[in-house]
């Protein structure tokens, strides 16, 4: 199963890709995580990415599909992955399709979790109490619910018209959005 998981920040992609992957035995694949390793280690990429990422804004499309090539050329991806955090823009959406066609790895689904901004807020404000990440603060919140409404939403129209999107309502508990994406899947899972 191939399944990109789309939805704006604290839609809970992260969350459900997490326990999709236990369901589906396929790797998560997190473009933020990935990042997020790059700083944690202070690599050049992740001193170059950090300040963008603290600021609530897009890390170069070029060093994403560099990240992801080198994630997809791992074997544990040959019977599919989870991906989540891309693509965010429509030069990022056309980049993974002619990737995912170069390594004979066709999409199977777009599943966006959809979820109201007020609750989105409110989901963010809870996890910044908690865990502190960086761009969980009021300002780069505003900045990256911006920049999804005007770079990723057209994404969302991107997969629409390719008859790849399913969309699944983000809200209720972490079990009921669960069981709605594995509702939502179903049918691709029977056939394998
Ligand atoms: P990324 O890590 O992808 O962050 P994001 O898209 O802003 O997403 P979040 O992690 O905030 O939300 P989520 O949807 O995963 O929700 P979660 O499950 O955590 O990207 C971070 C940054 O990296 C970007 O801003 C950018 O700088 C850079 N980057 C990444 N990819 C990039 C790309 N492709 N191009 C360029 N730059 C890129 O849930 C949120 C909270 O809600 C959690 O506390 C969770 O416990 C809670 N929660 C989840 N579901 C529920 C529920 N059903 N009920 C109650 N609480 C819930």
């Amino acid at each position: 199963m191939r399944l990109v998981l789309l939805g704006a920040p604290g839609s809970g992609k992260g969350t459900q890709a997490a326990r999709l992957k236990e369901h589906l035995q396929v790797p998560h694949i997190s473009t933020g995580d990935l990042l997020r390793a790059e700083v944690a280690a202070g690599t050049p990429l992740g001193k170059e990415a950090k300040d963008i990422m603290a600021r609530g804004e897009l890390v170069s499309d070029a060093i994403l599909l560099g990240m992801l090539e080198d994630r997809f050329s791992r074997p544990d991806t040959a019977n599919g992955f989870i991906l989540d955090g891309y693509p965010r823009n429509l030069a990022q959406a056309d980049a993974l399709d002619k990737l995912l066609q170069r390594i004979g790895q066709p999409m199977d689904f777009a599943l966006q979790l959809d979820v109201d901004n007020e609750l989105l807020i409110e989901r963010i404000a809870g996890r910044a109490k908690a865990e502190g990440r960086d761009d969980d603060n009021p300002e780069s919140v505003r900045k990256r619910l911006k920049i999804y409404d005007e770079l990723t939403a057209p994404v969302i129209e991107f997969y629409r018209q390719h008859g790849q999107l399913t969309v699944v309502d983000g809200v209720g508990s972490m079990d009921e959005v669960f069981n709605r994406i594995v509702e939502a899947i179903a049918p691709a899972t029977e056939v394998g």
